[in-house]
């Protein structure tokens, strides 16, 4: 539903209480402003959108394309400044806390008592959706970046074995080079190869390596040598990508693998859904293994939704798609289509496909095996994302600039965009 300009913010921001009033007559459409636009994402919008009809409440589709919701967030930014801003939308990682602070989303504390989601749920996303004890967002599903999908067809046609190492991954991708198939699938849009980089990241260092570069923002770790290397990976991959790279959008690549045009491909798991949609079974036409040196680790991104307060005259259909997302039997629904896997900790990993069963089994094991994504909003705030990104992508695009250069142009970023308090570790921040 979308309200007059400077109802929201202002009341919000100004007088704070002063402006609330009692619940305005219930409403039976939710707005939802989300960036899931390709087959899968369509597809497991639409699964909750049904599940939402049949509690009685309408879902209105605000979709923005564009992958890992670089568009939709800006659009989500000034809607909100135009006073019309969603009834719900995707919002992910420490701008929950951010938006929450702002006195802009509703406490949804009844919605997880009667959830019980303080027992149910992964203490990873219990602390993500809690701000100051209060719950402000919805968890939907947690996804792992550091997901290396193979074409299994082209794998048993050369007898190769999916690769565990980067020696491994080097063999298998010259063969695939010498049989004319693309080893790596790859594009060149920013967030991608950053996406790509952050897993190499992960795989050089380690979590609690990759937690003090990126959470709690050493700036001086930037110059060690495991990151010297990952940087040079990075462009070392380049060999196996496809000879003419350009800005496709990710499903593009998925279908590559699913067509045999490539025989690998790393992305997060998004990408089992969309190969999925295009009629592939996991473990079967295709598999999952964890980016090489990154087994023992889980890089994440989860997904929420948060609901805008408005003049709470929404708030009980806002409390009704809350309560749904959340429910057992609506994770395992979404997380299947969308490739992502439960947010709960009740779920019987036997039910769950072999790509997903690594992945929720590898996260189950604690905060000492998972990272936070960068790219995929779960690390840092946008300003240090966004400009560390585009410094990956300069790096990558072009062989001229000296890796310790990159590492000089990071650090000093990293240094510039952090103030005291600005880290999000919840060790430093008590979150
Ligand atoms: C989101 C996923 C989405 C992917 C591709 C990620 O940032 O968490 O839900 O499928 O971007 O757009």
């Amino acid at each position: 539903m979308w309200r007059p300009p400077g109802t929201l913010g202002a009341c919000a921001l100004l007088v704070g209480a002063l402006c609330f009033s009692p619940p305005v007559q219930a409403q039976d459409t939710v707005n939802v402003l989300h960036w899931w636009t390709s087959a899968s994402e369509r597809k497991a919008a639409d699964y909750l959108a049904d599940r939402l009809q049949d509690e009685g409440v309408t879902w209105q589709d605000a979709a923005i394309p564009g992958g890992a919701g670089v568009g939709a967030m800006k659009v989500l930014k000034s809607r909100v400044l135009l006073g019309k801003a969603p009834d719900a939308s995707q919002l992910i990682g420490p701008a929950i806390s951010e938006w929450a602070d702002l006195g802009l989303l509703l406490e949804l504390d009844n919605v997880a008592r009667r959830g019980n989601w303080n027992d149910k749920l992964f203490p990873t996303v219990n602390s993500l959706i809690r701000l100051r004890g209060h719950v402000v967002a919805a968890p939907l599903g947690i996804h792992r970046i550091n997901t290396l999908f193979y074409n299994q067809g082209l794998f048993t046609k050369l007898g190769l074995a999916p690769p565990h190492t980067w020696a491994d991954f080097d063999h298998a991708a010259e063969a695939f080079s010498r049989i004319g198939v693309t080893p790596l699938a790859q594009s060149t849009e920013p967030w991608q190869i950053a996406t790509l980089f952050e897993t190499l990241l992960l795989s050089e260092t380690g979590p609690a390596f990759y937690r003090d570069l990126l959470v709690r923002r050493n700036a001086n770790s930037w110059f060690d040598p495991r990151v010297s290397r990952a940087l040079e990976r990075l462009r070392k991959l380049k060999r196996w990508m496809p000879q003419q790279l350009s800005e496709r959008p990710w499903q593009d690549e998925a279908s590559d693998l699913a067509h045999g045009k490539a025989a690998m491909w790393i992305m997060g798991d998004w990408g089992k859904g969309e190969l999925q949609a295009q009629g592939l079974t996991p473990g079967d036409q295709f598999g999952c293994i964890a980016v090489p040196g990154t087994a023992d680790a889980h890089l994440y991104s989860i997904d929420t939704f948060v609901m805008f307060t408005g003049d709470y005259g929404n708030q009980a259909a806002q409390e009704k798609l809350a309560l749904m997302v959340a429910s057992p039997q609506v994770q395992a629904g979404y997380n299947r289509i969308k490739g992502s896997v439960p947010v709960r900790r009740d779920v019987d990993p036997s039910t769950l496909d072999p790509c997903a069963r690594q992945s929720w089994m590898a996260f189950a094991r604690g905060a000492a095996v998972q990272a936070p994504s960068l790219v995929h909003r779960m690390a840092t705030d946008e300003a240090l994302k966004d400009a560390i990104v585009s410094l990956i992508r300069r790096y990558f695009m072009d062989d001229h600039i000296p890796t310790s250069e990159l590492q000089r142009r990071i650090a000093s970023v990293v240094r510039a965009l952090s103030q005291e308090g600005n880290s999000y570790d919840s060790q430093d921040t008590g979150r």
